[in-house]
């Protein structure tokens, strides 16, 4: 079936963060997912299978010390929150996200480098991003609330 990638609006949040309680641990506020849709709309993208949302990718811009280049003050993209519902998954719909936000990041925003945290044990995402040129950059003791590490991993865009 046909997947469509398009710009999350104020319309999808109720199917977003749907897919958010259903698919992670990490809930926000309605005011965080407001908050990016108003300022990073251009990086908060939803696919669609047949009208229906099944997943969405949330990412912001920010600045700092680069994690390929120490000395470095660059622009970042910070990939936040990726989720697929589970009936969708595993026919390339994050794939599909990824690489549209990667385009814009590089593209739009001329990005240095992109980068998330992502649970130690959460094989199919870090093989997706590891399948995106995504690499460990270190591991962060306790990141999460119920005590599980995390990786940082990034992928250099320039
Ligand atoms: C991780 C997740 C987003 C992947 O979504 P998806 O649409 O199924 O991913 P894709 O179909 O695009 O798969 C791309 C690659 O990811 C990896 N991958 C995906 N599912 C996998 C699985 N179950 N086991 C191992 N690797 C997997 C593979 O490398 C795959 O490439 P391949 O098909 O060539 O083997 C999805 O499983 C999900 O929503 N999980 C719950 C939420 C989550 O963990 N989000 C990420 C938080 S950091």
């Amino acid at each position: 079936m046909l997947i469509k990638i398009r710009p999350a609006t104020e319309r999808d949040l109720d199917y977003i963060i749907a897919i958010n309680i259903e698919c992670l641990p990490e809930h926000y506020p309605l005011s965080f997912w407001i908050e990016h849709l108003t300022k990073f709309d251009d990086t908060f993208y939803v696919a669609e299978i047949g009208e229906k949302v099944v997943g969405y990718i949330l990412t912001r811009i920010e600045e700092g010390t680069s994690f390929f280049q120490h000395d470095k003050k660059v622009k970042k993209g910070h990939i936040v929150s990726l989720a697929v519902r589970e009936g969708y998954r595993g026919r390339g719909v994050a794939s599909y996200l990824l690489s549209t936000v990667l385009g814009v990041l590089s593209k739009t925003y001329d990005v240095f480098e992109a980068y998330l945290e992502v649970r130690v044990s959460n094989i199919a995402a870090i093989n997706l991003y590891k399948k995106f040129g995504f690499t460990i950059i270190q591991t962060i003791s306790e990141y999460y609330l119920d005590g599980e590490d995390a990786y940082l991993m990034a992928k250099q865009l320039k």
